[in-house]
């Protein structure tokens, strides 16, 4: 198996923007984003024991959660940076990283995963049907898939410099402009934030569905979490519109 026409990853290309934007965007990812990590995990279930791969690993957080509860985790990417970081990280936790291409998975052998898990990644990866075709043969028959992607109906292609949300006089939340939701494709905002810096590819909501149940898997689960409201319910954009949509599906037998 090799990975020699691996190209070369886009956050590679950007050196160390995405650990430096995790760092100053996401310092506490126990608080920040773990809420949404305990709902994929919910999905899940029980991990103890089974082969879990974590696709589009990145720096390897999720990595780590999956293994401290058992899980065989195998975790893939793209970017020998990220990579790196994740070993570093993962001392003793036995987890096997392997970079690699979501979209083909050529270390990964047919029906060795019980599940796979993708957090934040499918948005960065060309091919949906080629990425779904790949996680349907390593899993086993039955087995999961949970992921999670920007909303695709509220995270649509906008311009940093004419960012989506009205806000009142008081700077509460008011609206959301849904711009070019139509609009399949990778996209660049003015910012140099990470869809300024690397993109994001926008797809419709019928594209991610339709494309899991044409690859085999079977829809059981969808979860669009919304921040707790902290104050008056007005001023949050994220305790108003749901930033993430996460779904649970199963592989059907082939
Ligand atoms: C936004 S990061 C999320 C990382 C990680 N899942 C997390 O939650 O911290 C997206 C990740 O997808 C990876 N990625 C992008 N294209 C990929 C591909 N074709 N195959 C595998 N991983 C890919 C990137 O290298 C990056 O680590």
């Amino acid at each position: 198996m090799s990975t020699h026409k691996l190209a070369e990853s886009e956050y590679d290309k950007a050196g160390d923007f995405y650990v430096n934007w995790l760092d100053k965007n996401v310092p506490d990812r126990d608080t920040q984003i773990r809420p949404s990590i305990e709902i994929m995990l919910a999905m899940l279930g029980d991990v103890q024991g089974t082969n879990v791969c974590d696709l589009g690993c990145g720096e390897g957080y999720l990595s780590r959660i999956l293994a401290s509860r058992g899980a065989l985790v195998t975790g893939v990417d793209t970017s020998r940076i990220l990579l790196r970081h994740a070993r570093e990280h993962s001392n003793q936790l036995g987890i096997t990283y392997f970079l690699d291409d979501a979209q083909s998975m050529n270390q990964v052998s047919d029906a060795s995963m019980d599940a796979v898990i993708c957090n934040m990644a499918l948005m960065d990866i060309p091919d949906l049907t080629a990425t779904f075709s790949s996680v349907r043969r390593v899993l086993v028959d039955g087995g999961k898939l949970v992921f999670s992607i920007l909303h695709p109906c509220f995270f649509t292609p906008f311009n940093a410099e004419n960012p989506p949300e009205d806000l009142d006089e008081e700077g509460n939340f008011k609206a959301l402009r849904v711009t070019r939701y139509g609009l399949e494709g990778k996209w660049f905002s003015d910012g140099d934030g990470m869809c300024g810096t690397l993109g994001s590819r926008h797809r419709t909501l019928s594209t991610y569905l339709n494309t899991l149940s044409t690859s085999g898997f079977q829809l059981e689960e969808v979860s669009e979490p919304l921040a707790p409201v902290l104050e008056a319910t007005a001023k949050r954009r994220e305790s108003i519109v749901p930033t993430l949509l996460i779904a649970k599906s199963t592989a059907l037998p082939t």
